[in-house]
């Protein structure tokens, strides 16, 4: 089978490489030259640990391929997987305008009997509205639109790719089954199941998932805040909560707040999508909000301490920017928040990310008072406080005489309960977390 991919990004460059790895002829097709350029010279654009060995084997084995030709990709095609983005529209409703674009591509250039599969999160009739746009081009050489979500995360997607814990697949005909059987053979002789069901049953899956793991992250982070009101420690309602085997120990930790591409996105768009069918989905909508109110919960700390007047001026040292460890992705993080909320009241903020700096400063480049360091010990220099923000592994044991030494004031503002706050008090630093007891 030849496969065509359409949309090289975090999710469409994983499944283009890991599908190839799995003997099959792939090529990835993508819009941007820069990135199609630099992925033809071995490079690969993101940061997703192990992916870059993967690609360089099957690249070498001469199966897997990047162009910005798709027309002459899907032509080639017998399965065209679009992958490209579907962001928020102003309304919060997903902008399909990429998926529709890649569909009709796919109409001018299908050859007989190609299938098409939409790995993108799209919300529920959009592979009916997809089928239409193909129809609509005058092509009938499409057989099947068929919805196959994709549930990886990054920083561990090549595991969660080739081990998942199910593989979704919505359909119409029953030629799309067996094809589906074929290309996922060898995941379904591993023992992954595959559930078969409607389109939109599919379509619907993918968003209902993500709801649920951003409601658990959203009730835990409400409830770290009446944590701190009562004086319990939420660390310790986490684990007891958590070994609940109903319930499980995933998703539960507090933090300031879910970003991503995903999450933010997908709980909006579930919201439109049930605000046009005329339902108000209330728990939903409550996600959303308790996640915007704690993206500005160590904000509202730092002006509890500093007061308003007293956050210009002071500077803080920020650990961590993308919007969880093992990724360069910033969309939605939480940390850009945090900088937008610092740096308007005139406070400095030096930041240090492993991976995400690149991208940080494309897109703050003109944002006054904040700055970068290539170590993360220099931005503790003279810095009011320590900002924790991403829990890289990295962050998890700095020497503290040395952290004490460069700050200005032993303050830290944990905001990943990444640290042990007895430790830290008994080591002379003032500790602050989320919903963490006082004393
Ligand atoms: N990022 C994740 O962790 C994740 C996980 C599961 C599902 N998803 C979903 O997968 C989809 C893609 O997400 P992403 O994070 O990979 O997005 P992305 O923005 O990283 O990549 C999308 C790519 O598509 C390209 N593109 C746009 N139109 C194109 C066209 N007509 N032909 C070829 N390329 C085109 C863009 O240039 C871009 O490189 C979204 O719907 C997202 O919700 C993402």
């Amino acid at each position: 089978m030849n496969i065509c991919v359409l949309g090289t990004g975090y999710v469409g460059l994983v499944v283009g490489v890991c599908i190839s790895d799995r003997g099959l002829s792939v090529t990835c097709v993508d819009v941007n030259k820069h990135k199609i350029a630099s992925l033809n010279q071995g490079e690969v654009p993101i940061y997703e640990p192990g992916l870059d060995d993967i690609l360089k084997r099957n690249v070498e084995a001469g199966r897997l391929h990047f162009t910005t030709e798709g027309d002459s990709a899907i032509a080639k095609a017998d399965i065209v997987y679009i992958a490209v983005g579907t962001p928020s529209a102003a309304d919060g409703s997903a902008d399909l305008q990429w998926v529709l674009a890649a569909a009709r591509q796919i109409a001018h250039n299908a050859k007989e009997n190609t299938m098409v599969i939409i790995k993108s999160t799209v919300p529920v009739g959009t592979s009916d509205k997809v089928l239409a746009e193909i129809r609509g081009e005058g092509c009938e050489n499409v057989f099947d639109v068929v919805s196959n979500p994709e549930f990886l995360r990054e920083g561990a997607a090549i595991e969660d790719f080739a081990s998942p814990d199910r593989i979704v697949i919505g359909y119409r005909e029953a030629r799309s089954k067996e094809r589906m059987t074929a290309l996922y053979q060898s995941f379904i002789d591993e023992g992954h199941p595959v559930y078969f069901m409607a389109n939109r049953s599919a379509e619907l899956t993918k968003y209902a998932a993500n709801a649920m793991l951003a409601t658990k992250i959203s009730f835990m982070n409400e409830l770290a805040k009446l944590c701190e009101l009562v004086d319990a420690d939420v660390e310790s309602v986490r684990e007891g909560v958590g070994s609940d085997s109903r319930i499980g120990p995933k998703f539960l930790y507090p933090g300031v707040g879910y970003g991503g591409s995903c999450f933010p996105k997908d709980v909006k768009a579930l919201i439109s999508t049930a605000n046009d069918a005329g339902l108000n989905l209330q728990i939903a909508n409550a996600v959303e909000s308790v996640n915007q109110d704690q993206k500005a919960f160590l904000f509202e700390k730092l002006i509890k301490k500093y007061g308003e007047d007293g956050i210009k001026g002071k500077s803080f040292a920020m650990w961590g920017l993308a919007f969880k460890p093992e990724t360069d992705d910033i969309r939605e993080a939480p940390a850009l928040v945090l900088i937008d909320l610092l740096t308007k009241l005139g406070a400095k903020v030096s930041a240090y990310d492993p991976e995400a700096m690149p991208n940080v400063k494309a897109t703050f480049s003109n944002a006054v008072g904040l700055s970068f360091v290539e170590d993360p010990m220099d931005a503790l220099q003279d810095a009011d406080a320590l900002l924790l923000i991403t829990e890289w592994k990295q962050f998890r044991n700095p020497d503290w005489s040395a952290v004490q030494s460069r700050l200005k004031s032993a303050v830290i503002y944990d905001g990943r309960n990444l640290f042990d706050p007895e430790t830290l008090r008994q080591k002379g630093f003032e500790y602050h977390g989320i919903g963490r007891i006082k004393t």
